[in-house]
């Protein structure tokens, strides 16, 4: 495995690769990488002849300074997990090597990007899609993948691609949980014992959920979850919507769409967890 951090000495060993006609296969994330990044890193590696992963907290999508400033970086042990997970190439670039100069570009993908994260992180989306691009551009994959824990993220990455005619196959990857249900998250280490004791409750109440969803409105479902997680100490739910997965777009009937999914973000003291569910009938 091999750990780069310029772009050009990045583009330089993959011309390589490609070249020698192997496929690249690519997995962005912010690092302090835990499971749930590395199962997208293994398929990664089933899938493409060549893993390149990139390892960069991307200051433009934290709408939060806190949260930027918080959030773990831990490059050396995400080496040491990356090696054994498949990976050929570890992109770790700096915010120089990113943003040589401001990137003043603003992305407007409709309606897709404009609810749930896009309405409570205003800017988000935009810095997400800033620094995709980017690298894309950088390392010129054939396949990418990204999970459906930020499921959001995944349909505003579809649009970009769409948007900028990148050649590129999208690939949504399974939530992966801890033993108790808990979506994993690098925010999760942020949790005090005592609101990691209460967390899994999101996932169990998402799953409990689809028990009375065949018999229950919309409306009636999305109140539920909404006060049963608002009822434990510690926690507030910032949204609970329940979308067309396609569209991302609220629905009030169930058979409006033949893919409801819910879409919750909760935050567990002051650390902002998501999760999402789909309702199958
Ligand atoms: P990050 O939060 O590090 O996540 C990197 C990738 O791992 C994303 O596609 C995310 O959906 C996926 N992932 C995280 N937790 C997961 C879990 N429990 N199960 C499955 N997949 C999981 O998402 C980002 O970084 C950034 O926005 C990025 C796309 C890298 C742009 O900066």
């Amino acid at each position: 495995m091999i750990i780069i951090h310029a772009i050009d000495d990045l583009r330089a060993s993959l011309a390589n690769a490609r070249k020698a006609g192997k496929t690249i296969g690519f997995v962005p994330t912010m690092g302090a990488l835990h499971d749930g990044h590395l199962s997208l890193v293994r398929q990664c590696k089933r899938e493409n002849d060549v893993c390149v992963v990139s390892i960069y907290v991307n200051p433009t999508q934290f709408n939060d300074n806190n949260d930027l400033r918080s959030y773990p970086r831990t490059l050396a042990k995400d080496c040491e997990l990356l090696e054994p997970a498949g990976c050929d190439f570890v992109f770790a670039p700096s915010d120089d090597e990113m943003y040589p100069v401001p990137d003043t570009r603003i992305f407007a993908f409709g309606p897709v990007a404009c609810v749930m994260e896009g309405a409570h992180r205003p800017g988000h989306f935009n810095g997400v899609a800033q620094i995709v691009s980017k690298l894309l551009d950088a390392v010129e994959p054939e396949n990418a993948y990204f999970g459906e824990k930020d499921f959001q993220q995944v349909a505003v990455i579809r649009a970009l691609v769409r948007q900028l005619h990148i050649p590129l196959n999208v690939i949504a990857c399974p939530i992966v949980r801890e033993a108790d249900g808990l979506a994993m998250s690098s925010r999760n280490a942020r949790l005090s014992p005592e609101q990691r004791h209460f967390a899994p409750a999101i996932a169990r109440t998402l799953k409990e959920s689809l028990i009375f969803a065949s018999q229950t409105s919309v409306h009636e479902v999305a109140s539920r979850v909404i006060k049963t997680l608002n009822d434990i100490p510690c926690m507030r739910v910032e949204y609970y919507e329940i979308v067309d997965g396609h569209t991302l777009q609220p629905v009030k009937e169930w058979d409006e769409t033949d893919y409801p999914v819910g879409c919750i973000a909760v935050f567990c003291g002051d650390v902002r967890l998501i999760d999402n569910i789909k309702y199958e009938f």
